[in-house]
């Protein structure tokens, strides 16, 4: 039987309803009989069957198939199982696809080393057939609940990512704010996991802008206060977009606080110095220097290094955390032939509270 793998995944839902019949099964062994005989038993219980004989071959079909399970043989020639294993859990796009390894061996050992190269289950050859297939049943059930949560998160990306590209003045505006960001967390010493929160809240970080009257964003010249104090909602109204999401919980202190401003002056709780999360601290600079350097209604954009030279005489009012403004700059001087060299068209002036 062939199959389209170019398609969309036939997911765990599969044509056969939410039991997780009609899923992608990758099975990977060496021996062609073993494969022959997992397959068999799957294919009449209704699943797809994608076979490989080696750990290369393996590695080649997630990447064609994107499969919603594997059943992995550990001892193969040139890349073992261990090694397959863990080469699928280090990527960000295969690390959810449940790993079983089907093994002979029966020792703590051996299924140490597999936990440790990232397998979600065991089953020991020979096996039992009613075993493998409920334990394949449940990985699928559990894959099915990743993919919705991974999906949740897309949408929220995309909306956040159509808003800022239909918006003529803020276009990319938060993929920049969210690379940017995630490099400077980078260049001061976060961890790689507070890098990958930094720049998802850059991405999210004006998602409430979808509650802002469009007039009022685009509007030339200052704004009133009534004006000023719709636009200022936007923070709250972005944690709140995103906090049914279990995902976005530890991106919610820094959308809702990449207003503040570091002497206590900012919204929307008038957090001071160490109190506004750190996260939030980096998107606020890194918030106003794209700002900054993008034309706005009211002005052009300014030259990168302009930029940074405003931002400088600005933190003596204490907006920003001194400590990471200095980092910047020096993070955008070590990259110099990535800033921008565009002069400022009809400028009157660089700031408007909202930006
Ligand atoms: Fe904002």
């Amino acid at each position: 039987m062939k199959f389209d793998f170019k398609h969309k995944a036939v997911s765990a839902t599969g044509e056969n309803g939410s039991n997780g019949y009609g899923a992608r099964v990758l099975v990977v062994d060496d021996n062609v009989q073993n494969v022959e005989l997992v397959e068999a038993l799957l294919v009449s219980k209704g699943y797809q069957v994608i076979k490989a004989y080696s750990g290369k071959e393996a590695l080649k079909k997630v990447e064609e198939v994107l499969p919603d399970i594997i059943l992995l043989d550990i001892i193969m020639p040139q890349m073992d199982g261990y090694e397959v294993c863990r080469r699928l859990k280090e990527k960000k796009e295969t690390r959810f696809i449940p790993i079983v390894m089907l093994t002979a061996l029966d020792g703590v050992d051996d299924k140490v080393r597999g936990i440790e190269a990232g397998a979600d289950d065991f089953i020991t050859k020979p096996f039992q057939k009613p075993e493998l297939l409920a334990r394949i049943k449940s990985l699928i059930k559990m894959k099915m609940l990743f993919d919705e949560l991974e999906n949740a998160q897309n949408v929220l990306f995309s909306l956040a990512l159509a808003l800022d590209y239909n918006d003529p003045y803020t276009h990319g505006h938060s993929q920049r704010v969210s690379e940017l960001s995630a490099r400077l967390a980078q260049y001061i010493g976060l961890p790689p996991s507070q890098q990958e929160i930094i720049r998802n809240a850059g991405i999210l970080h004006d998602i409430g802008k979808i509650a802002t009257d469009k007039n009022i964003l685009h509007k030339p010249g200052a704004l009133n206060i009534n004006e000023y104090r719709h636009v200022k909602e936007h923070p709250v109204i972005g944690e709140r977009i995103c906090k049914p999401l279990k995902f976005a919980k530890p991106l919610l202190p820094i959308i809702r606080g990449h207003h503040e401003r570091y002497n206590g002056t900012g919204y929307p709780d008038g957090l001071e110095g160490e109190d506004i999360p750190l996260g939030a601290r980096i998107l606020a600079i890194v918030d106003v220097y794209d700002a900054l350097t993008s034309v706005r209604p009211y002005r052009g954009e300014i030259p990168s290094e302009v930029a940074v030279e405003v931002m400088k005489a600005e933190a003596l009012k204490g907006y920003w955390d001194k400590e990471l403004l200095k980092a910047f700059a020096s993070m955008l001087k070590e990259n110099e032939e990535e800033l921008r060299s565009t002069s400022i068209t009809g400028s009157t002036s660089v700031f408007r509270e909202y930006d």
